[in-house]
């Protein structure tokens, strides 16, 4: 069956912590409560309806953390950010993140927001492949990097 039937995106909230520390732990190895704690407890001050989650029978599956630009870097409030998109591995590649990608788009579009912002390293071609296909082009910001020595 096509889970996307069942699945059913809405705001994230603080109860979330638990799934979503469970999530990244599948992806990344490691368990991280402290810092997703922080980052959800942030949401709650930021546009609303830019950070949403995948349920699937009740279980969250999958979350994206977005955001309106304040003017950060320079970038207007007419750009809208991803912070950072993830679904659990048992759930990948049957088209979770294109709707959690395509629920906060709309949700940023009713805001005046006019583009989408991320970063992504080059080199991470799965991840590019990723927004590729969701319709990102290159864009005009340039990454500095300045390295401390020893
Ligand atoms: C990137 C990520 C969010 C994609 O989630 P997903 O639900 O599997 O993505 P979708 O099924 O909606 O994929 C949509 C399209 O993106 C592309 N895509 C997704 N994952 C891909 C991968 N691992 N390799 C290559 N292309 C990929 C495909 O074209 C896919 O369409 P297709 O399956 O019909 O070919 C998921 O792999 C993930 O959580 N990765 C770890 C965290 C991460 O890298 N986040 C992104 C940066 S914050």
């Amino acid at each position: 069956m096509d889970i996307l039937e069942t699945v059913k995106i809405r705001a994230l909230a603080y109860g979330d912590l638990d799934a979503i520390v469970a999530i990244d732990k599948a992806l990344l190895g490691k368990e991280r409560p402290e810092y997703w704690s922080m980052k959800i407890e942030l949401t709650e001050n930021r546009a609303p309806m830019a950070s949403l989650v995948a349920e699937l029978d009740g279980s969250v599956i999958g979350f994206i953390l977005g955001d309106v630009s304040g003017w950060e870097y320079g970038v207007p409030d007419t750009i809208g950010w991803i912070d950072i998109i993830g679904v659990h591995p048992t759930y990948q590649r049957k088209g979770v993140a294109r709707i959690l990608f395509k629920a906060m788009v709309a949700n940023m579009k009713k805001v005046g927001v006019d583009s989408i912002y991320t970063f992504v390293n080059w080199r991470e071609f799965d991840r590019l492949n990723f927004f590729d296909q969701m319709g990102f082009q290159k864009g005009d910001l340039i990454h500095l990097e300045l390295k401390l020595g020893t």
